[in-house]
């Protein structure tokens, strides 16, 4: 443990980035990290956030332009806020020498991504963004595996982002990334951790060509008789996936994922949820805390507002944007896309999005000359194995089980891990694994051409899309 002060940090956006995932892992290692201001135009998030981290009246604003009036007041400053509000902050935030932890993407068009990379490099600041995945145990071992030579010369490289149906109905159909004027195509939104993985482990490519539609979470497809919400007495609740109530009020999808572990009192108990709930209710009655189970409190909840009484989320279920049919939300983003891309010596990389898995998770195959990587990136465990072509056995070279303390299977500490440990003066850059603001700006430019390629229906180069 580092015998330094900890690292004094701003949040900009205490939403479920800045404070249930940076603002948690402050919560729980204060000699490495103090959050002391926040920066929230909504009032119970930034009571909650203050309330936690013991921020006074005087550190908490309604936006950051206010907090950014005092000056430089700490060490770093974390850019939270949603998509298309990163660039303005995060170009105040240099401005006042502020190191960055940014979320990503980056921005939304490729001229504000390269204006932050320009002056981040002209201040000289470390500037994180947040590509979590790379961070983890289990996306650094695919790393090693290739560089080791273990499976040859890598010929081709296939990724799939499976985005579970609950995941993308709330977040891509009903939620804040259903539009690309709001925020950025799904390839940036939700793909730019796949790509960042694609040009770690491969380099940078030269052409991609895409293709992909919305062809499913559209009014075409509603049935004949769905109202307009769920609430409204639909009378295919019973077997719609995406009945808003169950989702919300008791985290159905979630609690399945509890049923696929391999921790035995997480199964049980999530078995017991499912199968027994009036049991469950009979047991609140003495054991409080399962009330909040019984009215789901946590991640998608918090999204319908700050008042989570069973009356306030279907009040919120009844009038805002998570109680649409899902077939009815106005969102325009594609549901499914492929994208190709071709790299030095001939090597190809694929990745697959798409909203409507059962298990939210991603899957990769690595094709070298000597040997094949396969693995799972799952919501409730993670497994890669090595197969030898010569001999045909097949190692197990990793496993995870359910992360539970932090998201994207523990990434999100392991990244504050890594990003504390350089300010904190315990690692380089380097040691930490950290990246630099221009390496994270290739899996942007990969994006920005796949949606280009995609919309153009042709192949494009991606030397169109850097800087020359
Ligand atoms: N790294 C990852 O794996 C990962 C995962 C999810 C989301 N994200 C990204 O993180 C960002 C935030 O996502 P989120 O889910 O936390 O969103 P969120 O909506 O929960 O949080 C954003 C917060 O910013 C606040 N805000 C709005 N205007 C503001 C202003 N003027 N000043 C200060 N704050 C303001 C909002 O009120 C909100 O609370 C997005 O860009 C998203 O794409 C990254």
């Amino acid at each position: 443990m580092s015998e330094n002060k900890p690292v004094t940090a701003v949040v900009i956006g205490a939403g479920s980035r800045g404070k249930d995932a940076y603002g948690v892992y402050g919560l729980k290692y204060p000699e490495r990290i103090n959050f002391i201001a926040v920066a929230e135009p909504d009032q119970g998030r930034r009571r909650m956030f203050q309330e936690k981290h013991e921020v006074p009246d005087e550190l908490a604003f309604e936006s950051w332009e206010q907090l950014f009036k005092k000056g430089k007041i700490a060490d770093v400053a974390f850019i939270t806020t949603q998509d298309h509000m990163h660039y303005e902050p995060a170009i105040k935030a240099l401005e006042l020498e502020y190191d960055l932890l940014l979320e990503k993407p980056i921005a939304p068009t490729l001229e504000q991504c390269q204006h932050i990379e320009n002056l981040a490099r002209e201040r000289g600041r470390l500037v994180q963004v947040g590509h979590v995945l790379r961070f983890s145990h289990f996306w650094k071992k695919v790393k090693e595996i290739i560089d080791s030579g273990r499976i040859g010369k890598v010929v081709h490289y296939e990724h799939s982002e499976n985005v579970s149906y609950w995941h993308f109905g709330h977040s891509f159909v009903r939620g804040l990334y259903k539009n690309k004027a709001d925020s950025n195509p799904l390839i940036l939104s939700k793909c730019c951790h796949d790509l960042d993985l694609m040009q770690w482990y491969l380099g940078n490519p030269i052409e991609v060509s895409a293709t992909g539609d919305l062809s499913f979470y559209k009014p075409e497809n509603a049935p004949h008789d769905a109202p307009e919400r769920c609430t409204d007495g639909c009378p295919h609740e019973e077997e719609c996936p995406w009945y808003a109530p169950r989702f919300y009020m008791i985290a159905e999808a979630l609690i399945r994922i509890g049923t696929e572990t391999d921790k035995r009192l997480l199964r049980f108990g999530s078995k017991l949820l499912l199968n027994h709930r009036g049991f469950i209710k009979f047991l609140s009655l003495f054991i409080k805390p399962l009330k909040n189970v019984l009215n789901w409190q946590m991640f998608p909840a918090t999204f319908l507002g700050s008042d989570l009484s069973v009356e306030g989320k279907m009040k919120a279920l009844r009038e805002g944007r998570y109680g649409l049919c899902i077939y009815n939300c106005g969102n325009d983003v594609v549901d499914h896309m492929i994208s190709n891309f071709r790299f030095a010596d001939g090597v190809t990389g694929t990745l697959i999005v798409h909203g409507l898995s059962e298990h939210e998770g991603r899957e990769l195959r690595v094709f070298g000359s000597k040997g094949t990587i396969r693995g799972h990136f799952r919501e409730y465990g993670t497994e890669l194995t090595v197969t030898d072509l010569r001999y045909r056995n097949t190692e197990v070279v990793h496993k995870g089980r359910i992360e539970l303390e932090s998201g994207h299977g523990g990434s999100d500490f392991l990244l504050m891990d890594a990003f504390t440990s350089v300010l904190l003066g315990e690692k380089t850059v380097e040691e930490a694994g950290l990246t630099t603001i221009s390496s994270a700006m290739e899996s942007h430019y990969m994006g920005f051409a796949a949606e280009d390629s995609m919309l153009k229906k042709e192949t494009k180069k991606i030397d169109e899309f850097r800087p020359q």
